[in-house]
Order: C-alpha cells, then structure tokens, then sequence
C-alpha cells in the first residue's frame, strides 16, 4: 500500500542498505525539502548525517537560530551553523541589480559550503532534498533561467561526492506528509516559500545592516498579524519589502523623511501565477500601525495590489 508512512520507512531501509556506515553531508537550508530529506536520513544513519547550515544573514527575523533549535535540540543532528553574514555584506557591497545579487549570493554560498565540507573527512555522499518538479523544471528550456532563480543551496553536482536524492519522486504535498510523518513540527513542513537569496531580494537597491534591521523587524510584525487573524491559511506568501525610498511624514510636532514599507500578500496554487491578497482592512491598519509604532525609520506603508502577471511576486 502506498501511504507516506510505508514511503518513509521504505526510504530510511533503502538508505541504510545504500549508506552503510559511510559518511553523507548535507546542505540544510531549513527549507522544507532539505529539512524532510535531512531528518528522513539522520532516521537512517544517525550521526552519519552531517549537516551544514549557511546563515548568510538574509534570514527572517529569528529564522537562523529557530533553525539550529530544531535540528539540534529535538533531533540532535550533527549540525553545523556557518555565521557568514559579514562575508555576505561584503560581497553585496555596492551591488543593487537583482540578477548580480542573486549570483554573488549563489557562488558565495558554494564557497562557504565547500570551506566548510573540507574540513570534514572521509564524506562519501551528498544527500540533496531534489523533489520531482526540480528534477522536470531541470529539463527545460528555461533550465538556466530557473537556476539562477533557485539554485541558492543548490550546489554543483561536481563537488566529488555521490548524490542521494529521497524526495525525488515526490511532489511538495507529498513531501510535507512525509514531514509529518516523521514528527518534523507543522510550522516548518508548511511554511511559505522563502526564496534562497532571501532578504537581499526584498530590499531594492543597496543592502545595507541598516536596511536589513529595518525589514525584518517590519516583516515580523507583518507575519505576526497575518498568522493572528488566521489570514496564513489562505494566503500562499506574504512579507514586507523595503523598496528604499524615503518620503515625509510627522511624528508629534516633527517632521520626519524615513524608509517605506512594502507589503506584499499573494494568493496561489504554483507561484507561476498569483492575485494579491483581499486582506480586511481592519487587518491592514492594525499591521500599519503596529509597524510605524514598533520599527524605527519607517513612517509608510503600502500594500501592493498587483496579480502575476503582469507583476511578480517577489519584488526583484
Ligand atoms: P516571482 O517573484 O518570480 O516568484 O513571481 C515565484 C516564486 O519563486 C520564488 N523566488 C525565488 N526562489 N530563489 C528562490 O529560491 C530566487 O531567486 C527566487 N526568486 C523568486 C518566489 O518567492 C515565489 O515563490
């Protein structure tokens, strides 16, 4: 019989026939492919299963440490946290298009993960979370277009090892099934997509610390609202972008220019096409005036109003 239960323990036998007790190293970004296709195998070969988490520093407000949490205090993972957050600020000095950011982010990631494989020894397999719409999207036309797009925790197959891919015949449904299944908690297994080069393509323009604190103190209030009126059923992303303009406004008997706020909420079966979420205004004007209140320099907020097409989702 067919069912996710019977998928997971048919998976976590086939890797502990395959494994052995060879070394396999894994890139887990949190994400939930990675993170169902880490924990399927750390139920195969336990401590075998080596772990490297690259916080680039353009997470979520929290994301890098509940991340940590999860995977080394309920499942006690070999877990490997790389802070390389300055390195990527670095690297993103100067740079405001979209395209560039995305590949410094992509080629930085590879380096950092590869610093940090070799001084891991004796590693024999490299477990990657492919799902079946990767392994289809990978085959088209469009193939180097969508890497560029999400390949950050991708990695080049030719790093040396074999690969494992458990979650390649699945699709993202599947995937999440299996990840209950095997007790990875609700909150991760049906979180919203979150692009791999995260933040960077969230502020336009220039990343700066500054701008960096700014959204994600704004993007946190967002989230928290959203989740609180029971809005994150229904809605298939949303987040708050810093678009970095900066405009007037009047704060008691000042005046002030600082940052706007973007909020974006989208309805959607796939990503490729997308409405903008009807959100109750009520709602809106208490995430409004929670963000003015609670984050420092910003003193506007808009909501974004545009489907996909003739907009994306993400606003770079
Ligand atoms: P757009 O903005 O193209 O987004 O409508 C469609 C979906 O793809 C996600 N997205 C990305 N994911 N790396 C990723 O891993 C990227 O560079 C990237 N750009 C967009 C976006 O969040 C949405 O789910």
């Amino acid at each position: 019989e067919w069912t996710m239960a019977n998928f997971a323990q048919e998976e976590i036998q086939k890797v502990k026939e395959l494994v052995g007790d060879k070394k396999v190293l894994c890139a887990l970004s949190g994400g939930v492919d990675s993170s169902v296709a880490s924990v399927l195998v750390h139920k195969a070969i336990g401590d075998n299963l080596h772990c490297i988490f690259v916080d680039h520093g353009l997470l979520r407000k929290d994301e890098g440490d509940q991340v940590e949490k999860i995977f080394k205090e309920r499942f006690h993972m070999n877990f490997i946290r790389v802070n390389a957050q300055e390195r990527f600020l670095n690297k993103l000095k100067g740079v405001s298009d979209p395209e560039t950011k995305r590949k410094i982010i992509g080629e930085e990631f590879i380096r950092v993960f590869e610093e940090e494989a070799q001084k891991l020894e004796g590693i024999d397999y490299l477990l990657q979370g492919t799902i079946y719409p990767d392994v289809i999207e990978s085959g088209t036309k469009d193939a180097a277009v969508i890497k560029s797009h999400h390949n950050v925790g991708g990695l080049p197959e030719d790093l040396g090892f074999e690969l494992i891919e458990p979650l390649r015949d699945l699709f993202k449904d599947e995937v999440r099934a299996v990840g209950e299944e095997i007790g990875i908690p609700k909150d991760l297994v049906w979180r919203q997509p979150f692009p791999g080069p995260g933040l960077a393509i969230r502020i336009m323009g220039e990343i700066t610390q500054e701008k960096l604190d700014i959204l994600k103190e704004a993007d946190f209030v967002f989230r928290d609202e959203i989740k609180k009126s029971g809005l994150d059923q229904e809605i298939w992303q949303y987040f708050a972008v810093l678009p970095g303009n900066r405009s007037v406004g009047v704060m008691g008997d000042e005046r002030t220019y600082d940052y706007t706020i973007g909020l974006r909420a989208v309805t959607s079966t796939d990503g490729m096409t997308s409405d903008w979420a009807r959100i109750p205004h009520d709602v809106l004007e208490r995430i409004s005036t929670r963000i003015v209140n609670e984050v420092s320099h910003v003193n506007r907020i808009v909501y974004d109003v545009t489907s996909k097409p003739p907009s994306t989702i993400e606003w770079e």
